[in-house]
């Protein structure tokens, strides 16, 4: 089976969709981790991120691969060295979005995720997974916050990381990434008319897993 999980940065997606794997025994699969490692490459070998041709090169000779330990954070592997912790600077989250928009990049990553989906039982959480990447996914979902709760949340998880960004800087990647990744013309950032949608700005994470579970179940 396969569940998709969308939405917006902040939305409380992968923590959702972790916590979802878990409990079903599911592989997860956060699909956003592998835009941000081939971003993180770019940038350390110093391409110009507006290069459709580069990116689309470097896509194509680039190993990401996930391991799954349902006790301990995802690893995401980048050419066989450990990442997870540096995807996840400011910088690569200011620069990603624009990486994610180039329709080449879109379709090596598309398929590598179509690979890793396919393997069994999953649940991916992305922008496209059930309008694009998976259509015919039997659950899924469209998880949303208002856009202050969000950045609240980004917020707190960046101080947790010891990343000194304002409330405002949180605030301004997040509209920007809103903008792109929605009006981006190759698979915006949509809810899907087969997808529930789940309104999470005043509920804790328990409460959002309990109600997909819920749905899931049925
Ligand atoms: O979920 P995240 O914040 O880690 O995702 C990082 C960026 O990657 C996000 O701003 C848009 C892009 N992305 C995408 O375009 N398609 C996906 N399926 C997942 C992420």
């Amino acid at each position: 089976m396969i569940i998709a999980i969308d939405g917006p940065a902040g939305a409380g997606k992968s923590t959702v969709a972790k916590l979802i794997a878990k409990s079903l025994n599911f592989l997860y699969i956060d699909t956003g981790a592998m835009y941000r490692a081939l971003t993180l490459k770019a940038l350390e070998q110093g391409a110009d991120i507006k290069d459709p041709q580069k990116l689309s090169e470097l896509a194509a000779h680039t190993d990401i691969s996930l391991l799954n330990d349902s006790n301990a954070p995802l690893k995401v592997l980048l050419d066989g060295r450990d990442v997870s912790a540096d995807i996840r600077q400011p910088r690569i989250t200011q620069f990603v979005s624009e990486v994610a928009k180039i329709k080449e990049v879109r379709k090596i990553m598309v398929e590598l995720q179509r690979k890793l989906g396919n393997k069994g039982n999953a649940v991916l959480d992305g922008r496209d997974i059930g309008t694009v990447v998976f259509p015919e996914a039997e659950k899924k979902f469209y998880i949303d916050a208002i856009f202050e709760e969000r950045v609240n949340r980004r917020h707190k998880e960046s101080t947790g990381l010891g990343q000194k960004l304002t409330a405002e800087d949180v605030a301004a990647d997040l509209a920007n990434r809103d903008k792109i990744d929605s009006g981006r013309a190759v698979a915006p950032l949509k809810q899907a008319d087969d997808a529930v949608y789940v309104d999470t700005t005043k509920l804790s994470i328990e409460e959002v897993v309990n109600k997909v579970l819920g749905f899931i179940n049925e």
